[in-house]
């Protein structure tokens, strides 16, 4: 399959267009403000917008997102200094109590119920952060960050091996695979800046975990209690790099990922799935081609790419996901009595379609 240059530059541009036509004064990204469940700025999704933009050389942009969650966090020090002392104290923190996921658009910490523990998010921003000082040019971490990062490493060197929410927001309890290796992601490039104190033998400790119990068959499992995949598993090699693409464990994940949740033509999250009916969601369609475009075989990640544009309204906005034909009806129908019809523009998934067309160099 071929792409034509010229249209494929104006959509990288309009994707990135989108993104920072989004972003608020203070540098949050809300995930999707036509959608009422969604107003708020989540570390995971805004943490891939930063790193499209980085790629599309908007970096003031990125900046403004990375000062904004150094300046959000920097208020929460005494709150995780607390969580420290009750946790050495052998205390059962409950999940209420531990550092939230997303915040709203000037850094408030909503206490609403929302399950907020969830430790992906702060791997995924020190990983982020990393590539955009990197790409900058920077060798050390600037000092604003300073004291932020180095709190959210401890956070993550001391919680790592807790339950939390999965990066979907379900399973409460579990050890999740997709979330271990975006601890190990952030915390492994965050360490190559010298005033940035990681001890080694926690992301060590992470792979040692991951390929002992989260590895069944050869290939990955969802958690510690879940032995399907999930489309996060690809996080595993990309861009988190726990093992690189053409591990064999890592090659079986991704041709049961292909055989069980590719629909036609996009992905969907995980078999079992009941959010929206289970759609396709197009930031893993794009996440599967990110995958073959690492591994080495563009023309399968163009054919991802491909499926993602087509879903392009006339807006030319990109939802989180779409219906396909095997998607539940009743539970489609369901979610939007509840809330509506699902996100539309998700900013997250204008972010991977940005990432994915950058890295076919087209
Ligand atoms: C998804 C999360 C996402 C959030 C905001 C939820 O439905 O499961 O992964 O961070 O929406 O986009």
């Amino acid at each position: 399959m071929t792409l034509n240059l010229t249209a494929n530059l104006t959509l990288n541009l309009r994707d990135a267009d989108v993104l920072r036509h989004h972003q608020k004064w203070s540098g949050a990204f809300l995930a999707c403000e036509r959608f009422s469940q969604y107003r708020f700025c989540w570390l995971r999704d805004s943490s891939f917008m930063a790193y499209s933009l980085d790629l599309a050389d908007l970096r003031t942009h990125s900046r403004a997102f990375h000062l904004w969650v150094a300046q959000t966090l920097a208020p929460l020090k005494e709150h995780f200094e607390t969580l420290l002392q009750r946790k050495n104290a052998g205390e059962q923190i409950p999940y209420t109590d531990m550092l939230p996921t997303r915040f709203g658009e000037n850094g408030e910490w909503e206490q609403d119920g929302w399950p907020n523990f969830q430790l992906d998010g702060y791997g995924q921003w020190l990983w982020a952060l990393s590539e955009h000082l990197r790409l900058s040019g920077e060798t050390d971490l600037p000092e604003v960050y300073r004291d932020s990062v180095q709190m959210v490493v401890s956070y993550l060197q001391h919680f790592w091996e807790m339950g939390c929410s999965d990066c979907w927001e379900e399973f409460h309890d579990h050890v999740h695979t997709a979330t271990l290796a975006s601890i190990y992601g952030g915390l492994n490039s965050i360490s190559r800046f010298p005033s940035v104190a990681v001890n080694p033998e926690v992301p060590a400790q992470i792979k040692a975990r991951i390929l002992t119990e989260h590895v069944k068959n050869g290939r990955l499992v969802k958690s510690n209690h879940l032995d399907g995949v999930d489309a996060s598993l690809l996080w595993v090699s990309t861009p988190f790099k726990v093992l690189d693409e053409n591990d064999p464990i890592m090659q079986a994940t991704v041709q049961e990922i292909e055989n069980t949740l590719v629909r036609d033509g996009g992905v969907i999250r995980y078999d079992g799935d009941s959010y929206y009916g289970a759609g396709a969601w197009l930031l893993l369609t794009d996440w599967l081609g990110w995958y073959f475009a690492e591994a080495g075989d563009p023309e399968k990640a163009q054919k991802f790419f491909q499926w993602s544009e087509n879903q392009r309204t006339r807006e030319g906005h990109l939802p989180e996901q779409v219906a396909v034909s095997s998607t539940d009806p009743a539970k489609l129908q369901e979610w939007n009595d509840l809330w509506g019809s699902s996100a539309n523009p998700l900013l997250w998934s204008h972010a991977m379609h940005a990432v994915l067309l950058n890295r076919l160099k087209i």
